[in-house]
């Protein structure tokens, strides 16, 4: 291989191993609770990115900072190469839309029909999308790719679990962005809803070339989706790997999350 090739190859190589995401140093304590502790990640375009950690251990506290739900005491978050801390409220909001949250429990709004659900943040970002017009087509084109269309008029009451899961992921997809967040997307589900909001969520990523960050309890879904997956366990980084090589750890804190 000559000098050009191998430049070029290093250059390809740092390419694809951009990161989308940047989280370095995240503090957050309540009180004497030190929930995060110095955790730092970062999720590369294109990457299913897994995060576990035992209940409480502060994952969605991490993601709420991440999104500007929550506010952290200290450490810097950069979304596709922006430091959010530094945006003004116009570019935040601007750089929202290119985050999806897919929250704990499917957070749809209940007094709302599907449609009504998924035209919410479409009128929330008219800068993005301009007025949404009735029945506009991009609900109709995101209940398709859950496989719902035939819901839009339904509420949420009148839906099952795994339905109202896929609503909300419609819901998140719609505004077409560049990251998705999921906070424990299998949990509550049986195993076989379960599966399919997996494979439901690898289409996604494959059809809409997204970057996910996947917080789960579920070791399934962490063997199936994940590229990569970080541990998080005393408010750090713990351990980062894929799933075979910290499944087969030595490491007794590891061990404890694939028993
Ligand atoms: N708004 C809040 N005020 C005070 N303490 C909070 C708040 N939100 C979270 N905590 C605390 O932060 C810690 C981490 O909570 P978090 O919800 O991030 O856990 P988690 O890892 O997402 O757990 P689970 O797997 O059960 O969802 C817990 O001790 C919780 O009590
Ligand atoms: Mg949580």
């Amino acid at each position: 291989m000559n000098e050009a090739q191998n430049i070029q190859e290093i250059k390809e190589s740092t390419r694809i191993r951009k990161p989308i995401l940047e989280i370095k140093d995240l503090r957050k304590s309540f009180g004497n609770n030190h929930v995060l502790n110095g955790f730092n990640l970062q999720l590369f375009e294109g990457e299913n990115l897994v995060i576990m950690g035992k209940s409480g251990s502060g994952k969605s506290v991490m993601i709420k900072c991440l999104v500007g739900l929550m506010q952290a005491d200290s450490g810097s978050i950069k979304v596709m190469g922006n430091d959010i801390n530094t945006l003004n409220e116009h570019d935040l909001n601007e750089l929202r839309t290119e985050i999806g949250f897919l929250f704990q429990g499917s957070a749809l709004y209940d007094s709302m029909t599907v449609r009504e659900n998924l035209e919410f943040p479409l009128r929330r970002h008219k800068h993005k999308f301009g007025i949404v017009k009735e029945k506009t087509p991009l609900v109709i084109e995101a209940l398709e790719s859950v496989g719902l269309v035939d819901a839009i008029d339904l509420m949420p009451a009148e839906l099952s679990g795994g339905m109202q899961r896929r609503v909300a992921l419609a819901r998140t997809l719609i505004l077409k962005p560049k990251i998705i967040l999921y906070d424990e997307p299998t949990s509550g589900l049986d195993p076989i809803t379960a599966k399919e909001i997996i494979e439901l969520m690898r289409r996604i990523q494959r059809e809409y070339k997204t970057s996910s960050l996947i917080i789960t309890h579920d070791v399934d879904c962490a063997r199936v989706v994940s590229e990569r997956m970080v541990l998080l366990v005393d408010g750090i980084n713990y351990a980062e790997g894929t799933f075979e090589t910290l499944k087969n750890s030595n490491d007794e804190k590891v061990k404890a999350f694939f028993k």
